[in-house]
């Protein structure tokens, strides 16, 4: 017998894109939805379904609006343990903060403690899907993998290749890197709700036979996802311009070793070039936006209004821990305040689509994850929309669901989340 729970309450679902036309009309709101085993049945009038499903667990959340998980599109769950570390720039950041932790992950009992940890916090945060880095070490991938597959937990994940300029015991070499990440992906790919992501860290700390095996690797697997970081900081892009000085720009030197497609993932992208931003719109590659991580790290500011109207698919995430926060909420506010600083306020509708079917599609995953629809992978969050008195009191005098979602955005946390559902189970935080 298949287990049936009716979730009633402010039931929010994309039915488009807010980024087209008038943002609130890509959005319908329905009285409840249906689960049924760990999938989402039916979305729709309460009574109806209720009538119709009378053998099902009724749990009435009033006021508070039921929604997708969040989908996180980049993560590093290794630098858990290092969050909000003070002071330096990219470069610096990662050589003093970043790099000495993720040296800790060879120890699988270790990586195991953190990934549980981080699987732990995103939860409360309402996060149902991430896509991370691990470290160099294959124990941090599978420390990964077991700790989301022991959760039923969709998640992407991939061993951070680098084989320079980064310390001993902390790099691969061409021919490791692509032995381990093929041996992880042949493991892991596909098993149960989780897949595997090619992973070179970034072009300066991978040299050009490593990029290219990187490529190979790809060329080999074209049906994985290949995650990477982009034009993050000016310093960095100098640097790669000294790295390697016959590439035409930034992005060239993932194109020039297979590295650049539809499945590839670029994190960051702020300081484009126009020929990057034309490559990377032909191909239709996925960008993601990561604001809390652009501000603390002091990156700049991305052009979320420019390249969706130039129709990039883009992709929101916390980039945990140069970003500075767990919650998609806090992400959500940042992307807000940086749409802001470049004179384009983003919609409510707008910052939930990205936090959802955005980056959903961005994983090539929003025809399971991202979105309340049947037929749709039971992940579900319910949102708390007074979960403070500060927040409270602003959604006491709303006019509209838009005016009361918009202080959870900006001012929410893992308080707002009141309950999470991951594969139609209820998670308890
Ligand atoms: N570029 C290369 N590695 C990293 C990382 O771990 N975090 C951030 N924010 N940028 C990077
Ligand atoms: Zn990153």
């Amino acid at each position: 017998m298949a287990q049936k729970t009716l979730l009633k309450g402010r039931v929010l679902s994309f039915t488009g894109s807010p980024f087209e036309g008038e943002p609130t009309e890509a959005v319908i709101i329905s009285g409840a939805v249906l689960v049924e085993d760990d999938r989402i049945a039916a979305v729709g009038d309460a009574e109806n379904l209720r009538a119709n499903n009378p053998e099902a667990n009724v749990v009435d959340h009033g006021q508070n609006v039921i929604m997708a998980g969040f989908v996180d599109a980049h993560v590093h769950y290794p630098q858990t343990a290092m969050i909000a570390s003070w002071g330096k720039r990219l470069i610096d950041w990662l050589n003093t903060y970043t790099f000495p932790e993720e040296m800790k992950f060879g120890d699988p009992a270790y990586a195991g403690e953190i990934a549980n940890r981080y699987l732990d916090l995103t939860a409360a945060h309402g996060t149902t899907t991430m896509c991370s880095f691990c470290t160099i070490h294959p124990e941090s991938v599978d420390a990964f993998f077991t700790a989301a597959q022991k959760r039923n937990q969709r998640v992407v994940a991939g061993k951070t290749c680098m084989d320079r300029n980064a310390p001993e015991g902390l790099r691969d070499t061409a021919q490791t890197g692509y032995d381990q990440s093929q041996a992880l992906l042949e493991n892991w790919h596909g098993v149960d709700r989780l897949s595997y992501a090619i992973t070179p860290r970034f072009s300066p700390t991978s040299t050009p036979e490593q990029l290219e095996a990187m490529g190979a690797l790809w060329a080999d697997y074209p049906h994985c996802l290949m995650q990477t970081h982009l034009s993050e900081q000016t310093d960095e892009i100098a640097w790669v311009r000294e790295l390697f000085p016959e590439a035409r720009d930034y992005l060239d030197t993932y194109e020039k070793f297979g590295l650049l497609g539809s499945n590839g993932l670029y994190g960051h992208v702020i300081h484009l070039e126009a020929r990057e931003r034309d490559r990377l719109r032909e191909v239709d590659a996925a960008l993601i936006h990561c604001p809390t991580s652009n501000t603390f790290i002091g990156s700049g500011l991305f052009d979320m209004a420019g390249l969706m109207r130039d129709g990039h698919r883009v992709g929101l995430a916390t980039d945990t821990g140069g970003g500075s926060s767990f919650s998609m909420l806090r992400t959500m506010a940042a992307a807000y305040e940086i749409g802001q600083l470049r004179g384009a306020p983003l919609h409510a509708a707008q910052l939930l689509w990205l936090s959802t079917v955005g980056s959903a599609r961005t994983l090539r995953m929003d025809d399971c994850i991202g979105n309340v629809a049947p037929g749709m992978e039971a992940d579900l969050i319910v949102l708390d929309l007074a979960s403070t008195p500060a927040i409270a009191q602003r959604e006491a005098c709303a006019e509209n669901l838009w005016e009361a979602i918009f202080p959870t955005i900006m001012m929410g946390d893992d308080r707002a989340i009141a309950e999470v559902w991951i594969a139609g189970q209820r998670v308890s935080n």
